[in-house]
């Protein structure tokens, strides 16, 4: 089929050059004339393992561009997958999607569906049948199908993916989505367009909700000399509740989970539903990291004050260069504002010129950053950092504290090699 993917972030590259690889014929339209340039030379302009061979692989099924024009006209289903970040309300700004519509209502010929894949409120699918309505002048059906995929395993997220969501009242235009998807084997979900719009931002929710009341829990463990990870593993093997995104650490960030809480919760607003569990999440999660920030200081005590501080890992979690709110910049802005200078390094990640990081010190690599460090925070659990000799850490570093921000080290290793480790949720493994 002929398809277009508007906007190659980390969900529309991926489909783009996944529905490449089921044999259909993609053009991939980005507003970012950098990111094409990138693409057009065989390149991937972001880190998501396993993408750059795909597209190596399917090369011949994929076409870019820096702009919607006439070849548009060929498509048979334009899918929308541009970003959709929180406006200053709160609530999901949507004017990259309403652009969109505009453009390519512009040069659809009649037949053609139009798709949804960005994360948006109920009710964006009506207006955007409205808009391509107005400039059109006939009726472009929508469908809403939101991504579930994870940054760091997103293309097999979109060959395995656990259900695919179509949402619509056109059968036929659902159909013609359905069979792009025919080389993927997943159960097909079909519903109303506002039942599929909220189902993104109910899952994106349930697992933050999980999460944040784990990294309370782990509070609570700190207090009362219980291990999060004992509580979190019985309370995952029961088969009503299950072990995913149970476990306790430096708060959860990403592109997605703080964005579609705030949105979530200004659409509970606007509708006069107060989301309180879903308001919760959000707050315990900047407890959270703030907890993990005033640990490090109180630790450090009087000396914090010039005290150097390595980051391990920048990234929002492994596997992703992605930096959007990620807890390394909370911690960062924290220790900064306590006096710390902060050292970091990430094996993907490269903060450049993101004000978020500014003040940020970048090391070569993960024993560079701890050299003549006070103390050592892993906040982003790469492979990288597991394997490194803490005997090594304990020579280069000027202190000894470790904290282990994600429960993701061994013990017995950081304290064996003289230093102070410290976790979450964990005081019984703790030392001094
Ligand atoms: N990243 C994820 O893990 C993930 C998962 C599921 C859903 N989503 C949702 O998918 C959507 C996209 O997320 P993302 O992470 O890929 O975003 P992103 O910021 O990585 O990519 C968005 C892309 O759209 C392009 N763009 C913006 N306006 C455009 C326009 N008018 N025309 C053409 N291109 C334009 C940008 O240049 C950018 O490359 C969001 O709504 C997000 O909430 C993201």
């Amino acid at each position: 089929m002929q398809v277009a993917v508007i906007g190659l972030g980390y969900v529309g590259l991926v489909l783009a050059v996944g529905l490449g690889g089921l044999g259909h014929q993609v053009l991939g339209v980005d507003a970012d004339s950098s990111r094409i340039a990138v693409l057009a030379r065989g390149e991937i302009p972001l880190h998501e393992p396993g993408l750059a061979e795909h597209l190596a692989r399917h090369r011949d099924h994929l076409r870019f561009s820096e702009r919607v024009d006439d070849r548009l006209a060929e498509a048979q289903v334009v899918f929308v997958a541009v970003g959709t970040p929180p406006g200053v309300t709160g609530d999901a700004d949507l004017s990259a999607v309403f652009r969109v519509a505009e453009a390519v209502g512009a040069r659809l010929r009649r037949g053609a569906v139009v798709v949804i894949k960005s994360t948006v409120p109920v009710g964006t699918g009506a207006r955007v049948e409205a808009i391509l309505r107005r400039v059109a002048g006939f009726s472009i059906p929508v469908v809403s199908n939101p991504e579930f995929l994870a940054e760091g395993s997103a293309l097999a997220d979109f060959q395995r993916p656990d259900r695919i969501i179509l949402g619509g009242s056109d059968a036929g235009a659902m159909e013609r989505v359905a069979g792009l998807f025919a080389g993927v084997g997943a159960p097909v979900l079909r519903m109303d367009r506002e039942s599929a719009e909220l189902s993104k931002y109910a899952s994106n929710a349930m697992l933050a909700v999980r999460i944040s009341f784990m990294n309370e829990l782990s509070r609570l463990c700190e207090q009362v000399g219980a291990d999060v990870t004992k509580v979190g593993e019985s309370v995952g093997l029961d088969h009503r509740i299950g072990p995913a995104f149970l476990r306790a650490g430096a708060g959860f960030g990403g592109s997605c989970f703080p964005k579609d809480l705030s949105a979530l919760e200004a659409l509970g607003m606007r509708h006069g539903v107060r989301l309180g569990v879903v308001e919760a999440a959000s707050l315990a999660n900047v407890a959270q990291r703030r907890h993990l920030a005033q640990r490090v200081i109180d630790a450090l005590g009087e000396g914090v004050r010039g005290a150097r501080v390595a980051l391990w890992g920048l990234a929002f979690k492994p596997g992703t260069d992605d930096l959007r709110e990620a807890s390394a910049g909370a911690l960062l802005r924290d220790l900064i504002a306590a006096g710390a200078e902060v050292v970091g390094w990430d094996p993907v990640a490269r903060p450049g010129d993101d004000p978020v990081f500014s003040g940020l010190s970048l090391a070569e690599g993960p024993l560079e950053a701890v050299d003549g460090a006070d103390a050592l925070v892993l906040v982003t659990e790469w492979d990288h950092f597991l394997t490194v000799d803490p005997e090594e850490v304990s020579r280069r570093m000027r202190g000894d504290l470790v904290f282990d921000g994600r429960n993701a080290l061994k013990p017995d290793a950081w304290t064996g090699a003289g230093l102070r480790y410290r976790c979450v949720g964990r005081p019984a493994l703790e030392t001094e």
